[in-house]
């Protein structure tokens, strides 16, 4: 590891294991760790996490009622100091199972604001409007504002529905020059 090397959380979210988003991660993956990033993949659709039931027994500071892979992630995302959210776009939003983690940071809000953390967003989509990302995008720089996160860069896929339609695009290349960029 360099000096400015980071730990790199990448969260991917499609029940496609080697689908269109999870192959602009690796590309971004493959990037990051060029430059000597150490890399972490939580896999949230292949992990056992349950939504956030609102009981408030974590007061947003302190443990989750629930006993499931929610502890594992708490741990993986504050022992980061980036983290990159990966999904499809589902209805012009993030995947269920993204929507999920994103929900779950509310045991941990408290510590995870004042990390002040670096992020970025990797979302794959059929369509190619000019306003198929105009949602997702808009949600997450608000999530952005309010978690102190610190955006480090955004790969808003258009047009790539599956993996050879992917392939045919610069958006795999867009995302491993935002790994490289770190
Ligand atoms: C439930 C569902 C909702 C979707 N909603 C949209 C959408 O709003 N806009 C769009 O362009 N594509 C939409 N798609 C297509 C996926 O975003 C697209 O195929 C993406 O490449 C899937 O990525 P993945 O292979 O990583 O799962 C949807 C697909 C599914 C299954």
């Amino acid at each position: 590891m360099n000096d400015e090397s980071m730990n790199i959380l990448v969260i991917e979210s499609s029940p496609h294991k080697n689908g269109s988003s999870n192959l602009l991660a690796d590309n971004f993956i493959r990037g990051a760790e060029e430059k000597g990033h150490q890399v972490t993949v939580f896999d949230v659709a292949r992990a056992d996490l349950h939504p956030c039931l609102g009981c408030d027994f974590c007061g947003m500071n302190g443990p989750c009622s629930q006993k499931d892979d929610g502890g594992r992630l708490r741990d993986e995302i504050l022992r980061a100091d980036m983290m990159v959210l990966v999904t499809p776009l589902y209805y012009f939003g993030v995947s269920a199972q993204l929507k999920t983690v994103i929900d779950r940071f509310y045991s941990f809000t408290v510590k995870l604001d004042s990390r002040r953390m670096k992020t970025a967003l990797i979302v794959a989509a059929w369509d190619s409007n000019e306003w198929t990302m105009t949602e997702v995008e808009s949600y997450y720089d608000t999530l952005c504002r309010y978690m102190n996160f610190r955006d480090q860069g955004k790969i808003l896929a258009t047009g790539c529905g599956t993996v050879p339609m992917t392939s045919r695009t610069d958006f795999p290349q867009k995302a491993y020059e935002l790994g490289r960029s770190l």
